[in-house]
């Protein structure tokens, strides 16, 4: 089974064996790494000609961005990046997929995007003749966030099946909770979701989910509770959120966590706003991975990459 040459815009794009491929090889990077501080050497032939991934990030973003410039230098390949739009033509007036075939005209080996969500991009990624990652489109998908906290998850509770994960807050808006979705149901995961009425999700994909309306109950219920950021940049003018009521329902902090049972993680993809979806003071709960997920989100990426790239690496066993 290979991955080169593919693109992976959504989790449904890869069957579970394809997906199963770049959890092992994550995790055989993690584990490489953990020994050694390093994993360029796993490559079966020194990557002697440059690979170069092209990233276009036309939304913000601090952990997706890093973590594939991180995971790309840490195998010894390079990226070229454009993503301070008001420096781009974009500001010129060029559009957005205009910008991304111009960057593909480049040639480089593989283009990591996130983009706004528009169909016009998305049918315009489609297109291009080499593997395109998708790294956030708009409301709708998420995919490489699923697969790292897929992954943390899995590290807690290698038997996935039947674990109960949470989402809790703004469900309705998050690109990141639908992924998850997509990727918990295949792999038999329940999941619940505690949000107000207004941030409830409305697609069909989450008829079937549990609901939860008090916290306290909703959290004593998960094996894995992930708070959701409040995605406001997207909620436009007509919806005005008292924060204090929503704070006073949904925030986790540390007396909170008495809640989860001990057993239990607490996920959050970041960033969160202090004060708001979570209170720092969580972070020194030990059942707070939230800079594990960052860790694996570089593992994950690396795998990706280098499997879309189609570069083979030593020592891998499939399982
Ligand atoms: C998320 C995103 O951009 O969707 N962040 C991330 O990539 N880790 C979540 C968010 O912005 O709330």
């Amino acid at each position: 089974m290979s991955l080169a040459g593919r693109s992976f815009f959504r989790i449904r794009d890869f069957s579970r064996e394809e997906l199963d491929s770049v959890f092992s090889r994550a995790q055989h990077f993690k584990n490489v790494y953990t020994q050694g501080r390093q994993i360029n050497h796993l490559f079966a032939q020194p990557v002697s000609k440059p690979t170069i991934v092209g990233m276009v990030f036309l939304e913000p973003s601090t952990r997706t961005r890093m973590s594939f410039e991180t995971a790309v230098k840490r195998m010894g390949l390079q990226s070229i990046f454009l993503g301070d739009v008001a420096s781009t033509s974009l500001s010129k007036g060029e559009s957005e997929v205009d910008t991304i075939e111009t960057v593909a005209s480049l040639l480089p080996d593989c283009l990591v995007v996130r983009f706004g969500g528009s169909a016009q991009v998305q049918r315009c990624l489609e297109k291009l003749p080499l593997p395109v990652i998708n790294a956030g489109s708009g409301q709708d998908g998420h995919p490489t966030q699923a697969l790292l906290d897929f992954m943390t998850m899995q590290e807690r509770f290698p038997q996935m099946e039947g674990q109960r994960v949470l989402f809790v807050g703004d469900v309705l808006y998050s690109r990141v909770a639908n992924s998850n979705l997509e990727l918990l149901k295949s792999k038999g995961v329940k999941v619940g979701v505690c949000s107000p009425e207004f941030l409830l999700p409305k697609g069909e994909a989450w008829q079937d989910v549990e609901l939860f309306t008090d916290l306290k109950e909703a959290m004593a219920w998960c094996s894995v509770c992930m708070v959701l950021r409040v995605q406001q940049e997207r909620h436009g003018q007509t919806m005005n959120i008292d924060m204090d009521e929503y704070t006073e329902k949904y925030r986790v902090d540390a007396q909170r966590m008495n809640w989860l049972p001990e057993e239990s993680i607490l996920l959050n993809p970041g960033p969160y706003v202090d004060g708001i979806e979570l209170m720092s003071d969580v972070l020194s709960d030990s059942r707070c991975l939230i800079r594990t997920q960052v860790t694996n989100g570089m593992f994950i990426r690396a795998a990706l990459v280098s499997l879309l790239c189609g570069i083979e690496v030593k020592g891998e066993q499939f399982v």
